[in-house]
Order: structure tokens, then C-alpha cells, then sequence
């Protein structure tokens, strides 16, 4: 048995001779371009965040629509002019062009008649165009404001304490509490995920239009403004859809001939109905959670046949298909769950296991919407 102090001396000498392996592999000049690599890869990580916060600025000071509005290839100089920005700044404005045309929001394109460039908008950035029916300006706007980007300087506090998110270590009050004390960020967040239902459900309507049809009624829990139920109300007008949300989030809302709002809390109970939705609902929860919520779901559902399932709309980790870039965006959709809420994203064998936990007996998978999928659970 060594002593304590003997002890770090061996853990100290160990260190030293690990640091002067490396140093002499590096100043040999054999391993420097594995150096510079690694130097590279960590400065890219540290500045991530600067892709997000460039983006938002051009959102902020509408970059994408005075493009947009110009109609053709428009030059730095007209850009510039066009900004609304204080006139010793117009010199940086290429400086945050290049690197939104490197991180592929705009293009370059020459002009038909000079020899000069002008900016063009890309796919990403048509949707990010304010009035773009599927724009996901207020996804963008809501994700990166500082109420929700602040739990992340709080992510290594939350390992070493008992809070349940980081967003709780942040803020003292659950993600939901917040929305209830603060409309104002309910607002923006409940305009996020409209923004988001608009696109999933051009899809599923158009694509999916099996999977709804013979339905006589349908619930959509956590349906914040009704956004998805309205379009499927309007769709299919043989089917009464229901949104249940918490009540501060439908106390205004007004229902139409086939769509009805309700105040409640959905591990409580959910409105009866042959199909109940579940869309963007189970990733915010953990597991016990989820199971309830299945649970409550599984009661509701009143048509004995093929009808009678619950529809959920979520990430399918691990998609087999996924390229670098999905598979990092499921990353990091999975951080942010864990970051403003007590969910995660899940592979199928997690999901299966929610399914029977909650007493379902099978389920589809419908891998149509991009990251996401489409999952039929039969009861
Ligand atoms: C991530 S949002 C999804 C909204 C919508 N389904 C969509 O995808 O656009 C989660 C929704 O669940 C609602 N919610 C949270 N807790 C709830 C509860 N206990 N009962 C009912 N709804 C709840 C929130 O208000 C919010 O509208």
C-alpha cells in the first residue's frame, strides 16, 4: 500500500510522461497535421453558436424578405442600402452575407447584364421568408430567444443537482409553469409550433390521406392553437375534431362547426374520441410520463376497429437512413428535450416499450415526414 501523498506523486509522474510522449510526437512534425485538425475541430465547436446567432440577426433585420422583394439577384451595395441599419455598419454587412452563403441560407448569383453578384435565397432561406405559409421564422425566433437559450449555461450545474431540467435550474418554475406566468413567451412559442404544424400538416394531408380516412371523430391533446386540427377539420369535414391544450393556452379560442376547444390537463383525461392525435406531445415527457399519457389515450378511444389508434408524430432515433446532418439534428433535438423539459427522442425499442407498458397491443410506423415519422398504435 502506498501513502496518499506517494499516491499523487505516481498519478503527477504518469501525467508528465503521457505530456512529453505528445510533445515529442508533435515536435517531431509527424503528428502535426492531426494537431492542427484537432485544433480546428474544437475552435469549430466553440463557435457553433455563431451560425444560429448570424442567422438570427439577418432574420431580425429582415435580410431574407428585402431579397426576397427585389425580385432578382441583388447587389451588396443595394442590400446594403436597403438594410435598416445605421450607416457605420454598412461596411460589415458582406461580412455576414459570406457566412450565411457558406452556411447555405443565400447564394451568389452574377447578373445578367454586369459582370457583378448579386444575393439569391435559397430553399432554407424561402423558408424563413415572414410570410411564407410555412415559414419557420417563428420556430427560429422562439428557439433562440434568451428565456430559452439560457438553461444551456446551466447544463453541467443540472448534472450535479436534483432540479428536473436545466430550464427549472434557469428559471426556477417548470417549462410550462413559465408559459403560464409569462404569456408573452407563450405566445412565441405557441407561434413556433404552429409555424412547425403548418408544414407537417401540408404533408400528412396530402400524403397520408389513408390514415384519416373513415374517421368519425379525433382528439388532438396538446394541440396548442389548433393549428393541425383545424387543417384536418377543414379536410375532412365529416370529422369532429377536438384540440385539448392547458387552459391558458384555449381560453380564447374560438371552435368552428366541426372543431371544439378544451381546457384540461391531458394525465388527467383525454376527450373521447375514435383517434387521438398525439403530434410533437410525447419527446416533452419521460418515460413514467409517457406511459400515463398512453394510458389516458387508450381510454379515450371509443371506435372498436381499425379506426380506434392513436397517431403520434415524432423523431424515430437511429433511422437508418439518416445522413451526417439528420442524424445531428435528432442529437440535437434530443439535448434540447433534455435541456427545457423532462423528454428525450427515441429509438423504435423505446418507443415499443412505451406502447406496451401502456397496454397497446401494435403499432406502423410511417416513415414520411423528413426526421420525424407518422406512428399508428392500436389499442
Ligand atoms: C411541443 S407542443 C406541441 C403542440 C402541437 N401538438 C404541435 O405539434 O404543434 C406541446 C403542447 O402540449 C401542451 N401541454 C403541456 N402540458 C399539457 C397537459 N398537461 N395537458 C394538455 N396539454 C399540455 C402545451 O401547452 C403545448 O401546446
Amino acid at each position: 500500500m502506498c501513502s496518499d501523498i506517494q499516491h499523487t506523486e505516481l498519478i503527477n509522474m504518469e501525467r508528465l510522461n503521457s505530456f512529453r510522449h505528445l510533445n515529442q510526437k508533435w515536435s517531431n512534425g509527424e503528428h502535426s497535421n492531426e494537431l492542427l485538425h484537432a485544433q480546428a475541430h474544437i475552435w469549430n465547436h466553440i463557435f457553433s453558436f455563431i451560425n444560429s446567432m448570424s442567422l438570427k440577426s439577418a432574420i431580425q433585420l429582415g435580410i431574407p424578405d428585402i431579397i426576397n422583394k427585389h425580385g432578382y439577384p441583388m447587389t451588396l451595395s443595394e442590400l446594403t442600402s436597403a438594410l435598416p441599419i445605421h450607416p457605420t455598419k454598412s461596411h460589415s454587412v458582406y461580412r455576414l452575407m459570406r457566412i450565411l452563403v457558406h452556411s447555405g441560407f443565400f447564394a451568389k448569383k452574377k447578373l445578367s447584364k454586369t459582370d457583378e453578384e448579386g444575393y439569391t435565397l435559397t430553399d432554407a432561406s424561402q423558408l424563413l421568408l415572414k410570410d411564407h405559409p410555412l415559414s419557420l421564422t417563428p420556430f427560429l425566433t422562439a428557439m433562440l430567444d434568451p428565456v430559452l437559450t439560457k438553461p444551456w449555461n446551466y447544463l453541467s450545474t443540472w448534472f450535479q443537482n436534483d432540479d428536473p431540467t436545466p430550464f427549472d435550474t434557469a428559471h426556477g418554475m417548470t417549462f410550462w409553469d413559465y408559459g403560464n406566468h409569462q404569456p408573452s413567451i407563450a405566445h412565441f412559442f405557441n407561434d413556433a409550433m404552429a409555424s412547425d404544424a403548418r408544414l407537417v400538416t401540408s404533408v400528412i394531408i396530402d400524403d397520408c390521406k389513408g390514415v384519416f380516412e373513415g374517421l368519425e371523430s379525433l382528439v388532438d391533446v396538446g394541440g396548442g392553437t389548433g393549428t393541425v386540427a383545424k387543417a384536418i377539420a377543414d379536410a375532412f369535414p365529416h370529422i369532429e375534431c377536438t384540440v385539448l391544450d392547458l387552459p391558458h393556452v384555449v381560453a380564447d379560442l374560438q371552435g368552428s362547426k366541426n372543431l371544439k376547444y378544451t381546457g384540461g390537463d391531458m394525465f388527467e383525461a383525454v376527450p373521447p374520441a375514435d383517434t387521438v392525435l398525439l403530434k410533437w406531445i410525447l419527446h416533452d415527457w419521460n418515460d413514467e410520463e409517457c406511459v400515463k399519457i398512453l394510458k389516458r389515450s387508450r381510454e379515450a378511444i371509443t371506435s372498436k376497429d381499425k379506426n380506434g389508434k392513436v397517431i403520434i408524430i415524432d423523431m424515430m432515433m437511429e433511422n437508418q437512413k439518416g445522413d451526417e446532418e439528420s442524424i445531428e439534428t435528432q442529437l440535437f433535438f434530443d439535448m434540447l428535450m433534455m435541456a427545457l423539459v423532462t423528454g428525450k427522442e427515441r429509438n423504435e425499442k423505446e418507443w415499443a416499450k412505451l406502447f406496451t407498458d401502456a397496454g397497446f397491443s401494435d403499432y406502423k410506423i410511417t416513415p414520411i415526414l423528413g426526421l420525424r415519422s407518422l406512428i399508428e398504435v392500436y389499442p
